[in-house]
């Protein structure tokens, strides 16, 4: 199903809170993963296709300008990389196209399953560098809002001429601050998540579908505060 977010033009496929996505049985999960997921929600094949989509009304909002694509790391890797393939795709194959640069930032919120509060930026280019450029931010997940707001509010001093964020997934959630990316993949449960480059203490980024962890792998895997 389809559904606009408020506050924002920005479309995205909803994925409803009763929604069974699919038996890990009719797909292919690493062994050493098998007994810590409950289901897959959302397969590779299906973000890339939004992808696809996503990558093409980038193109056609951008225009010819050039923009830098900042990829926050690590959880946004997998969604940076398939969506700077996309647009350089559109760009071989269509009239006009839009220049890339691409940027790093490193930041660091989460641990277990709750957000420590404050980000910090743990690594990456100097961003004075985004001065007076088109900045597409890539995000794997938006949950309460926060870490992106901070990070808005930290790009603000170094003045880029367009700040937009496009995040795969957006999560449903009442701690949310109400931020609503540009751009956005599927609107998800509010449930934690893992897999394409989603992690859950570094465990299960590599695994190639998103996926709803479980108990057990909540306890293999957790961190001792
Ligand atoms: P926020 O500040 O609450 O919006 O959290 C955003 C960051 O938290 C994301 O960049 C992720 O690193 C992490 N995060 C939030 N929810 C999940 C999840 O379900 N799975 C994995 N990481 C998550």
């Amino acid at each position: 199903m389809t559904g606009n977010a408020s506050k924002t033009t920005a479309s995205f496929i909803q994925i409803s809170d009763d929604d069974k996505g699919y038996p890990l049985d009719q797909f292919c999960i690493p062994k050493h993963y098998e007994e810590d997921l409950e289901r897959v929600l959302i397969p590779e094949g299906l973000i890339n296709d939004r992808t696809e989509r996503l990558a093409r009304d980038i193109v056609a909002d951008f225009g010819n300008e050039p923009i830098v694509v900042l990829c926050v790391l690590k959880g946004g890797y997998k969604f940076f990389t398939d969506l700077v393939d996309k647009i350089k795709v559109l760009n071989r194959n269509s009239g006009h196209s839009v220049q890339l640069g691409i940027d790093f930032i490193r930041l660091k919120s989460y641990v277990n399953e709750s957000s420590s509060g404050k980000i910090e930026v743990i690594g990456g280019d100097n961003l004075e560098n985004l001065k007076g450029k088109n900045v597409l931010i890539v995000e794997d997940i938006i949950d309460t809002g926060r870490t992106m707001q901070q990070l808005l509010e930290l790009m603000t001093s170094v003045q880029p001429k367009c700040v937009k964020v496009a995040s795969l997934l957006l999560k449903r959630t009442p701690a949310s601050v109400g931020y609503i990316p540009n751009y956005i993949g599927f609107e998800v449960p509010n449930l934690f998540l893992v897999g394409y480059a989603l992690d859950y203490n570094e465990f299960f980024r590599d695994l190639s579908h998103i996926c709803v962890i479980n108990s057990t792998g909540k306890e293999k895997y957790s961190v001792k505060q």
